[in-house]
């Protein structure tokens, strides 16, 4: 360390000469004390401005990279500060928002009331996951999931609040998109399953109607010859019984014969009746598992509608008030016959379900959509209970009382439907009835 002694010519030289050479050395010494304290200060400053900024630039650098956005307020609510996110929400800078309300940011008047009392109901205790309706700055109502804390300083003093949020929409349309794709899948699997399991239907039902078949044709065939016969060997007995033979006499009323020949007509009825009521059956199961070929015409949906209402609800008992309301020329490729068997089943249907109704309807309406006519059959019955929905198209699946419904109508038109290259379906409608509904390609006109 060097020292400094005043030239001999200075005022401190006359000063120095009262003091002793030891004393000035010790107030240099004193002097350079000072100067390296004021060094040290002065690096540690440094040291700690440098610790500052970089802890100011990481704050600057998370707050810049939050996605969700952050309002700092005071205690009149009025914005000290936000982050970048709320700028680009709000379409403002930083400087155009500070010290404007934090309630100007909310969507309306509505929500600026509902936002301020929700606010002040939990105070201290802070709000949140509170959904508010915010205005972007393209002027759109956004819904935003909204937490709001106190901001208290050291001495607990409230200081104003401290305001997150993250938009909703986003993540709700994603979820609503989500749900939909489930809810497809979930149909679209019930779908394959039904078709599949239609598929087998047929196939079992097709080869139980290929074993019926032949049996029952010869029952019938051979019950009618007996008919034949059984009048032919009335007339014998009658020739027999003219000749005058008491032994005779005495086996005929010993065997009963003309109580057995009263009987035979009704009995071998009774057989036809029941063989035709058989071979419609197996008829009817060949139509469901496309065993019968058609050969496709040119058919008109109206006319068949139309037919089908006129035959019904002529041969209804009570009174059924069916309105049709389709658009015109609804030409379709295939079999008018058969169309003409789905579409009276479904009629009939409806105007069975609807018997206890005081005024029973049925609204047939339609619409052309991708080539495909879609005509809807909504009625106002008491609908279709959740369990038998599934079962409907089953062959013999009927709530019908016995005698009254083979339960073959909707199994044999799905058949038909789907061989002409269309769908048939079944729901419930939220308002009560049953809709049932039938799509089929049309030509387009
Ligand atoms: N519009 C409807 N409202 C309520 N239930 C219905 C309706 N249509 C059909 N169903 C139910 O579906 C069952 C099956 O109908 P499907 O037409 O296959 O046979 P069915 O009418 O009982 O007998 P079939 O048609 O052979 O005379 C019916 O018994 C009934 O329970
Ligand atoms: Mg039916």
């Amino acid at each position: 360390m060097s020292t400094t002694v005043p030239p001999a010519d200075s005022p401190l030289a006359a000063v120095s000469e009262g003091l002793g050479e030891q004393a000035w050395i010790e107030v240099i010494q004193k002097m350079d004390e000072v100067y390296n304290d004021l060094l040290q200060y002065e690096v540690a400053l440094e040291e700690k401005n440098a610790a500052l900024e970089e802890s100011h630039q990481f704050i600057e650098s998370v707050l810049a990279s939050m996605s969700d956005i952050l309002i700092v307020c005071d205690r009149n609510g009025n914005i000290e500060e936000v982050n970048a996110s709320l700028c680009h929400f709000a379409g403002k800078d930083q400087a155009a928002l500070e010290h404007t309300p934090v309630f100007s940011l909310f969507a309306d008047d509505s929500e600026r009331a509902r936002a301020r009392e929700v606010f002040a109901r939990f105070g201290r205790e802070g709000v949140h996951d509170c959904e508010f309706f915010l205005r972007a700055g393209d002027g759109a109502t956004v819904p935003v999931s909204m937490n709001c804390t106190p901001r208290v300083s050291q001495t607990g003093k409230l200081m104003g609040m401290v305001v997150t949020g993250r938009p909703v929409g986003e993540l709700r349309r994603a979820y609503q998109a989500l749900r939909q794709a489930h809810d497809d899948l979930k149909r679209t699997q019930g779908q394959l399953l039904h078709a599949e399991k239609m598929v087998s239907l047929g196939r079992l039902v097709a080869g139980v109607a290929h074993e019926l078949n032949n049996p029952i044709s010869f029952v019938l065939g051979n019950v009618l010859s007996l008919k034949r016969y059984a009048q032919r060997l009335e007339s014998y007995l009658g020739a027999v019984q003219a000749v005058d033979n008491p032994e005779l006499k005495a086996l005929r009323a010993e065997l009963r014969i003309d109580r057995v020949l009263a009987d035979m007509p009704l009995l071998i009825d009774g057989m036809i009746e029941g063989a035709e009521r058989t071979r419609d059956i197996v008829d009817a199961l060949k139509r469901f598992s496309a065993v019968d070929k058609m050969t496709p015409e040119q058919v008109s949906l109206n006319e068949v509608v139309e037919r089908s209402v006129r035959w019904v609800v002529q041969s209804a008992s009570a009174r059924f008030a069916v309105s049709v309301d389709l658009p015109p020329r609804l030409i379709c490729s295939g079999s008018s016959g058969q169309l003409q068997q789905v579409v009276m089943n479904l009629v009939q249907n409806a105007c069975d379900a609807t018997i206890n109704q005081p005024e029973a309807r049925l609204k047939i309406s339609g619409l052309v959509e991708n080539g495909m006519a879609c005509i809807r059959f909504i009625d106002n019955g008491p609908g279709i209970s959740e369990e038998h929905l599934g079962r409907l198209f089953e062959p013999f699946f009927t709530t019908k009382p016995v005698g009254q419904g083979t339960g073959l109508g909707l199994s044999i038109s799905y058949g038909i439907v789907e061989r002409h290259g269309g769908k048939l379906a079944a729901a419930n409608l939220p308002e009560g009835g049953a809709e049932f509904i039938l799509a089929l390609p049309v030509e387009s006109s």
